[in-house]
């Protein structure tokens, strides 16, 4: 299997799935050239590139220096981890059913930002993290794996948010074995595992 990284920023994800899959990591690519998951990827000796969103005219420009690169990487997967920006329905429709994203609820609740501190707000009692495919609409492709997390009455979205993160690692793993293992097919929004 050969594994494309995208992130943004601290790329905790990103180093479970290096933990279990190191030699299949086949390139890392960040939008943002400070990021702490790059910096990682670098001191790992994987191939890591910076393309700074802010220096491209337009969110296309963007993408096609992002696509480039994965041509040349030639991943199964695009694994989004932690990755903050929005794809465009022509990059999504480049890698049908390969590009996976990870969320910190369960979907479909909270989709968007602070998708903890919406589970703390709403009072749900459980709340999770999903792995899912990328379709062109925000946190909505069909579900691949999905982990349940107790939310406490005591709980503050950080708390939340560190007791899902170790399960975030757990369900990135779970998802990308199953997907390189285990033969699976996508009926409407469901993934199939036979
Ligand atoms: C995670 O909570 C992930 O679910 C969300 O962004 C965060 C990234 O964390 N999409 P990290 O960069 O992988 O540590």
């Amino acid at each position: 299997m050969r594994l494309a990284i995208l992130l943004s920023g601290r790329g905790s994800n990103f180093e479970a799935i290096h933990r279990a899959f190191a030699d299949q990591i086949v390139c890392v690519i960040s939008n943002r050239p400070d990021a702490r998951g790059l910096a990682c990827a670098r001191e790992l000796g994987l191939p890591a590139h910076a393309i700074d969103d802010r220096k491209f005219p337009a969110r296309e420009a963007h993408e096609e220096e992002v696509l480039r690169v994965l041509a040349g990487a030639k991943p199964d997967f695009i694994c989004l981890a932690g990755y903050m920006r929005l794809l465009s329905p022509a990059f999504v429709a480049a890698y049908p059913h390969r590009i996976l994203n990870i969320h910190p609820s369960l979907l479909p609740a909270f989709p968007g930002v602070d998708a903890q501190a919406q589970a703390v707000a709403y009072g749900v009692k459980v709340s999770g993290c999903t792995v899912h495919f990328v379709d062109e609409n925000l946190d909505a492709g069909p579900i691949v794996v999905q982990r349940v997390v107790e939310v406490r009455d005591d709980d503050s979205s950080e708390t939340l948010a560190a007791r899902i993160l170790e399960q975030e690692h757990i369900a990135y793993v779970e998802a990308l074995l199953k997907l390189s293992t285990q033969t699976w097919r996508i009926e409407g929004r469901r993934v199939i595992f036979e």
